[in-house]
C-alpha cells in the first residue's frame, strides 16, 4: 500500500513512524508512506497557503489551491483521496478494514480554523476520529495509518486481528494476564490456567461480550 500525507507540519510524523510496528512495515515494505508539505505547491511567491474568510470572522482558512494542486499530481485512478475533519464521519474499525483493502490513499491534515470548502471537489471521503477538536488534522491522520498499516497482510500475527472483529462485530478485548500467576493477592483466573483451549475460546468470548455490554453497549445494536 501507498499511503501520502499533506500535512504544513511533516516533521510531526518522524517519531511515530520510525518505531515498533510501523516502521517495521515500513522496512519490509509492507506500505510505503510519503510526506508532502502542501506549502511547496502555493502559487504565492511568499508561500502563503492561508487567508482570512470571506464573510468574516476570526482566524485563517486553508486556500485550495495548494492542496488541490498537490492532490493532483499524486492522484492516480487507485487512490482513495481523504480529508481529516471534525466535521467527517466517525472513523471505526469497520473503515479500517475497508481502507486496509485500497492501494493508494491521500490523507489530508487541515490546520487552523479550517479549509476553503472547494478543496473537497478532489476529496472522496471526510473523516473525523472522534468528537473533539485538535489543533490539526496530523494526529488524525497518524490514527488512520497506524490502525490500518496494522491490518495489512504481513504486518501482525493475522490471528491478532480476527480476534479484534469476531466477523464485522466489534467486540472490546477479554482481559489479559502474564505472570506471576499472584500479583499482591490478586489471581489469574482458573480457567486460563486449566490447559483447555475449548474452554479458555469460550470464557474468553464471553468475557469480551460481558465488557461489550457493560462499557459500550452501543457497539452491540
Ligand atoms: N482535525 C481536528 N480535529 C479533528 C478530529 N477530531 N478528527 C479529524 N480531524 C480533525
Amino acid at each position: 500500500m501507498k499511503v501520502d500525507i499533506l500535512s504544513l507540519f511533516p516533521s510531526m510524523f518522524v517519531g511515530p513512524f520510525s518505531e515498533s510496528i510501523l516502521k517495521r512495515a515500513v522496512q519490509n515494505e509492507k506500505v510505503e508512506i510519503t510526506i508532502h508539505n502542501f506549502r511547496d505547491y502555493t502559487d504565492d511567491s511568499h508561500g502563503k497557503v492561508d487567508d482570512t474568510p470571506f464573510g468574516g470572522g476570526a482566524g485563517m482558512v486553508l486556500m485550495a489551491q495548494p492542496i488541490v494542486d498537490c492532490v493532483e499530481r499524486l492522484k492516480t485512478e487507485d487512490t482513495k483521496v481523504i480529508l481529516l475533519t471534525p466535521a467527517g464521519i466517525p472513523y471505526k474499525q469497520k473503515i479500517a478494514y475497508d481502507l486496509a483493502k485500497e492501494k493508494h490513499i491521500i490523507l489530508i491534515c487541515g490546520h487552523y480554523e479550517g479549509f476553503d470548502e472547494r478543496i473537497t471537489s478532489v476529496v472522496d471521503m471526510e473523516i473525523s476520529i472522534g468528537d473533539y477538536v485538535l489543533t490539526g488534522g496530523e494526529i488524525p491522520a497518524m490514527v488512520l495509518v497506524d490502525s490500518i498499516v496494522r491490518l495489512l497482510p504481513g504486518v501482525i500475527n493475522e490471528r491478532s486481528h480476527l480476534e479484534d472483529s469476531f466477523n464485522e462485530n466489534f467486540l472490546l478485548d477479554y482481559p489479559q494476564y502474564t505472570k506471576p500467576r499472584d500479583f499482591r493477592g490478586q489471581l489469574v483466573p482458573d480457567v486460563l490456567v486449566s490447559g483447555d483451549h475449548q474452554k479458555i475460546e469460550k470464557w474468553r468470548y464471553e468475557e469480551s461480550v460481558r465488557r461489550t455490554k457493560e462499557r459500550r453497549s452501543d457497539l452491540l445494536q
